[in-house]
């Protein structure tokens, strides 16, 4: 054990060597880098997923084929190992226009309110991931509050879903226990079974808003009851409120149900 961590580490410094010599070789774009950008860019990746699956800054900052140096990565550069979220992303609300040859999506574009700062920020990858931490719980909720300002998303903070998620900063990623912007947004899909089961994050966030109900099946039941979610979901004030009090509708449908159910079992008492 001792010996693996210790061929890992020495593998890391080694990587970490080659890496910054990578690039004060071949960058011309370094000019615009400091010493100090560079030492900060290092110490992020050193603790990521990144670097503890041995991808270094090569695998991001050199193109494949041609072995060009990329001193911006697009989400391109990400296909290769994370298909699944580029293509997800790529049929978002948030990533259309680059899957149709367009400019990216800007806040300055949208009809939702939207944070004043960031009017000309881009959406890609690197909107929500510090591309060289990999942070995924950064990225959950503090990345889409850097753009998104509407009531809903600024309620989110006064919610039991956004305690949970405080209470549980579990590493690399937000456990299942909490409900962050995410949870709803971009759901955890379980793709392959048994031992080749792997959760991957659907990317698309606008799969889930339409039909209404399709966030209540994929999300809110793994917590919720189905009445208890639906009744949630079709109150528009508990929507914009963020979910910060229990439902209090009563939905015809299940009343209905009920009624039939308690006829069909002769239990009228109700
Ligand atoms: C997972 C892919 C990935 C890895 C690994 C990676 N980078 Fe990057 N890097 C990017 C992307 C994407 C950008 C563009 C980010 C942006 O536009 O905000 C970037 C930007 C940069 C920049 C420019 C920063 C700026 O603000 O202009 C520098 C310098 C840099 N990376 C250095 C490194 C170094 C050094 C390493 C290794 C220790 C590294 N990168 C590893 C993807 C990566
Ligand atoms: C050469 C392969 C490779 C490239 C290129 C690459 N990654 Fe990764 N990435 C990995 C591996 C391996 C992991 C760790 C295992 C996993 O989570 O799939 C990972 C994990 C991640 C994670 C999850 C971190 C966590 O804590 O769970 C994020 C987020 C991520 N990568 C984003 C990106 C982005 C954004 C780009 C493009 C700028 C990119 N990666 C490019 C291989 C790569
Ligand atoms: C760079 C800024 C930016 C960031 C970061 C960002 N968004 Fe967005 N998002 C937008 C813009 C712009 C729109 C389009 C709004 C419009 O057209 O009115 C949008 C749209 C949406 C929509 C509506 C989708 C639809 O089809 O109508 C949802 C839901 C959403 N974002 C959730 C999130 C979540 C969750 C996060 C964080 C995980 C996040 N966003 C991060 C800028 C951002
Ligand atoms: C418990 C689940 C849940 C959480 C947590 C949550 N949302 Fe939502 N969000 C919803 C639902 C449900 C809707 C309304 C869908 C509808 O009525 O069309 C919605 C709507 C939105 C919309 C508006 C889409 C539109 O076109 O009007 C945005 C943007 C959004 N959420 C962003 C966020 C952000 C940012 C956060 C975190 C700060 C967040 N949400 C947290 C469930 C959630
Ligand atoms: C709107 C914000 C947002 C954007 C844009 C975004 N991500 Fe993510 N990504 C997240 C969040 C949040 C998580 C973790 C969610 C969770 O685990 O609950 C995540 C998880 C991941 C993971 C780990 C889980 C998995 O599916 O393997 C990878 C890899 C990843 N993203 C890659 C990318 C790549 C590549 C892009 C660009 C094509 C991208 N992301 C764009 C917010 C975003
Ligand atoms: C990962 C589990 C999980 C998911 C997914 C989830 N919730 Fe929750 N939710 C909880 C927990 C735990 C509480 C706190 C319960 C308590 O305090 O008794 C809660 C509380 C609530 C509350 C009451 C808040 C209050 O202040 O009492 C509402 C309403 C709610 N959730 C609606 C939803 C809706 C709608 C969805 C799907 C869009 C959803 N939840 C998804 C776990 C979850």
């Amino acid at each position: 054990m001792i010996g693996r961590q210790l061929t890992g580490w020495l593998r890391s410094l080694l990587v970490i060597g080659l890496s910054v010599l990578l690039m004060f070789i071949v960058t011309p774009m370094a000019s615009a880098t400091t010493q100090q950008e560079l030492d900060d860019i290092t110490e992020l990746w050193q603790t990521s997923a990144h670097a503890l699956n041995d991808i270094n800054c090569a695998s991001c900052h050199q193109n494949n084929e041609t072995k060009e140096f990329v001193a911006v990565p697009d989400h391109e550069t990400c296909r290769s190992c994370h298909e699944q979220a580029v293509d997800t992303f790529l049929l978002s609300k948030h990533g259309i226009r680059l899957l149709e040859g367009d400019s990216p999506l800007t806040p300055a574009m949208a009809r939702l309110p939207m944070q004043h700062e960031a009017m000309q920020k881009q959406m890609n990858c690197n909107a929500c991931h510090n591309v060289h931490s990999a942070n995924t719980t950064e990225a959950s909720v503090d990345a889409c509050l850097t753009c998104h300002n509407d009531n809903h998303s600024l309620n989110y903070q006064n919610s039991r879903h956004a305690e949970l998620f405080a209470a549980s900063q579990e590493l690399p990623r937000p456990g299942p226990g909490a409900v962050s912007c995410s949870t709803c947004h971009l759901p955890r899909v379980v793709h392959g079974q048994g031992d080749n089961a792997v959760v991957k994050v659907n990317h698309n966030n606008t799969y889930n808003l339409k039909p209404q109900d399709r966030m209540v099946g994929d999300v809110c039941m793994s917590c919720h009851g189905i009445e208890y979610s639906y009744n949630s979901i079709f109150d528009p004030e508990l929507v914009e409120a963020n979910f910060d009090r229990p439902p209090n509708l009563e939905m015809e449908t299940f009343e209905l149900m009920k009624a039939a159910e308690a006829r069909r079992t002769g239990n009228t008492s109700e």
